[in-house]
């Protein structure tokens, strides 16, 4: 990880981001978990993550998807991102949540539930997934790639899980001012869409594509990349 250093006069001064541990990241996370879905829902994100995955299936950039559809929901949260691919795309779906945060998983299980929406929770790091290779149909994943001092390391995992010819659909927070703000906050970093593509060229994925969302806040905070396995 580079610093960023200037030297004055007889002064160097250095500046270099700090990643919290998971462990620091899983409490931060616990603790803003009460409050978390609420807040996603006055922001409007919940609504753009629906009107999110309704444009792309507009847009006919998802697979041809058959019934039992396998999707894994790396850094889950409260299943928002779940919630809207759902009751978008095929309510029938096995959503696999992956979190650090144990309450935020809690809540994730108690939406899931509410809503009769298939699923399984595992409380573990997007970097080393319990399960076998090539065993999804899909991987949705919505800013938690931020959080990942090796990014890389994090899209190379997520990519084992994926069957051939299935997509990533990755949301990140991009640096324009209010992604700025946000991680001045959360600590998180914020990618361009080059940074992004390069990335998920580098692990394997190709007919990438990158999309703003569609309405409200998210279209100032954030972009969805989609790939697929080779
Ligand atoms: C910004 S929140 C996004 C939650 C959800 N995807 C959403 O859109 O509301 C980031 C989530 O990623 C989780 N997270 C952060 N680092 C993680 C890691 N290494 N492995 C798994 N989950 C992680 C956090 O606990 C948190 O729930």
């Amino acid at each position: 990880m580079k610093a960023m250093e200037w030297t004055i006069g007889w002064w160097r001064v250095s500046l270099q981001r700090v990643y919290p541990t998971v462990s620091q990241l899983s409490q931060t996370y616990d603790k803003a978990s009460f409050q978390w879905h609420e807040h996603l829902r006055l922001l409007g994100y919940c609504h753009a993550y629906r009107k999110l995955w309704q444009s792309l299936k507009d847009a006919n950039v998802l697979p041809h998807w058959q019934d039992n559809l396998k999707i894994c929901d790396c850094g889950i949260g409260t299943a928002a991102f779940s919630l809207a691919f759902a009751q978008t795309i095929d309510p029938k779906t096995q959503i696999t949540g992956v979190d650090i945060s144990p309450q935020m998983l809690k809540i994730a299980h108690q939406k899931l539930s509410q809503t009769n929406i298939s699923h399984q929770i595992y409380q573990r790091d997007v970097r080393s997934l319990p399960f076998a290779d090539e065993c999804f149909d899909g991987v949705i994943s919505a800013h938690v790639l931020e959080h990942l001092p090796n990014p890389e390391q994090g899209l190379k995992e997520i990519v084992r899980v994926l069957r051939p010819g299935a997509p990533l659909i990755i949301a990140v927070t991009q640096p324009k001012f209010i992604g700025r703000l946000i991680q001045w906050h959360w600590g998180n970093s914020c990618f361009s869409q080059k940074e992004l593509s390069e990335l998920m060229y580098e692990v394997g994925l190709i007919n990438l594509k990158f999309f703003p969302f569609p309405v409200g806040l998210t279209r100032l905070t954030s972009f969805v990349g989609i790939g697929f396995k080779n």
